[in-house]
């Protein structure tokens, strides 16, 4: 059974759906959220749903190397096989990433290649696209890139804003995320294209 540590900023709407998801036979459990705030939401609900959880609040270190040691602390104290970003709001550095490269997996709110970074549906819709949706990826040192493993995608309406499309995105974060969790938790790095759901708002 491998073990999993998901690492949060926020809601944790994502995280709260991956820790669903690692049940029955699925080849990981949940050993650790992780969050960088210790206002951020889905501490609580990683709590409820019985998960063990740790606070790294990155304002109290000096420097970023110097808040990637206690991360790292907390994270071998927990032993996990690999870390889930899941609304993770924290650059990390090259030698933490070189640390958990291959074990670590980020869901990012765009179809990546496009996208990188912040504002993804504001970009998407002002570039006029068609379509936007969400990409689950293995994280290397460069932002937002890192060989993709999944990705799903939704319509862009022409009276969408933001919030709307990414309301719309985000329920496809959470069909696409536990779909690619458990795959690459049985060693699978094959790429998984989520079929559109008709009808989706
Ligand atoms: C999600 O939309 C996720 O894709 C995005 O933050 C949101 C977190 O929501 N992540 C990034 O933008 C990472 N650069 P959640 O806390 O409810 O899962």
């Amino acid at each position: 059974m491998k073990r999993v540590a998901i690492l949060i900023s926020g809601g944790g709407s994502n995280m709260v759906r991956l820790v669903e998801s690692m049940t029955g036979d699925h080849p990981a459990r949940s050993c650790l959220v992780l969050a960088n705030d210790p206002t951020a939401g889905g501490l609580a609900k990683a709590a409820a749903l019985g998960v063990p959880t740790a606070t790294v609040d990155h304002r109290t270190y000096p420097d970023r190397a110097a808040f990637e040691v206690a991360l790292q602390a907390e994270l071998d104290a927990a032993r996990p096989d690999m870390l889930a970003l899941a609304g993770f709001m924290r650059i990390l550095t090259e030698p933490f990433v070189r640390q958990w490269q291959g074990r670590m997996l980020n869901i990012h709110p765009s179809l990546l290649p496009k996208y990188p970074g912040l504002h993804t549906h504001a970009r998407a819709i002002e570039a006029g696209d068609a379509e936007a949706g969400c990409t689950v990826h293995e994280v290397i040192p460069d932002i937002d890139a890192g060989p993709i493993l999944g990705q799903a995608r939704v319509p862009v309406r022409p009276d969408d804003t933001p919030d709307r499309l990414a309301a719309r995105v985000l329920a496809q974060e959470h069909r696409l995320y536990p779909a690619v969790l458990r795959r690459f938790a049985a060693g699978r790095r094959e790429r998984l294209d989520l079929p559109p759901v008709d009808a989706m708002d």
